[in-house]
């Protein structure tokens, strides 16, 4: 296996930080905006996304499986974990790190739409669009990359590389 750097550290949190203020001034000052983070590769993004936050903010988590190898999903996503409070009223922002075929995007606005909340919004870190499954809609897009597999920064590969506090390409050697 072999890593090559993609994103570098400074300009994933130069991004983040402008993201922050952009989903801050769309909302405006002093409206209450909740986090939900979909887990585990959105949990790095989430903890400088919201640091980089003014105003009243808030977060949960949500965790989904998708059926299948990840290399070619199958469009059956599962809820693994629900969020610990109710979102109705609120300004929803869902959390993600990546977003590939878009079939689990499509999913958690589906049911956390149903769920009453006053808006839902979406905020990936990542986008690769020449997966896309579904046509999905996505409010803030951290880094357009192309169709090459990712780790670090929250991302995983089989539960390693999530530590990197860059992003990289990985590729299979021989
Ligand atoms: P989608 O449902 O195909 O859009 O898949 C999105 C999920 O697949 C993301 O939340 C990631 O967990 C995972 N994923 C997709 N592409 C990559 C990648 O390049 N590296 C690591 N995980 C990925
Ligand atoms: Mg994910």
């Amino acid at each position: 296996m072999s890593l090559t750097p993609l994103i570098a550290r400074e300009d994933l949190q130069a991004r983040v930080q402008s993201l922050a203020a952009e989903i801050r001034r769309d909302f405006g000052p002093g409206v209450p905006v909740h986090l939900v983070a979909v887990l585990k590769g959105a949990f790095m993004f989430l903890s400088d996304l919201i640091r980089a936050m003014d105003g009243p903010v808030s977060c949960d988590f949500i965790a989904v499986s998708s059926y299948g190898s990840k290399s070619t999903s199958s469009g059956e996503v599962r809820l693994t974990k629900d969020l610990d409070r109710s979102i109705e009223g609120r300004h929803v922002v869902i959390v993600e790190d990546i977003v590939d075929t878009g079939l689990t995007l499509l999913y958690l606005q589906e049911i956390l739409g149903a769920r009453d909340p006053k808006s839902v919004k979406t905020a990936c870190l990542l986008n690769k669009p020449s997966r896309r499954k579904v046509d999905v809609r996505v409010d803030y897009i951290g880094f357009t990359i192309e169709d090459r597999f990712v780790v670090g920064y929250g991302l995983d590969y089989d539960e390693r590389y999530r530590n990197l506090p860059f992003v990289a390409v990985l590729e299979e050697v021989d």
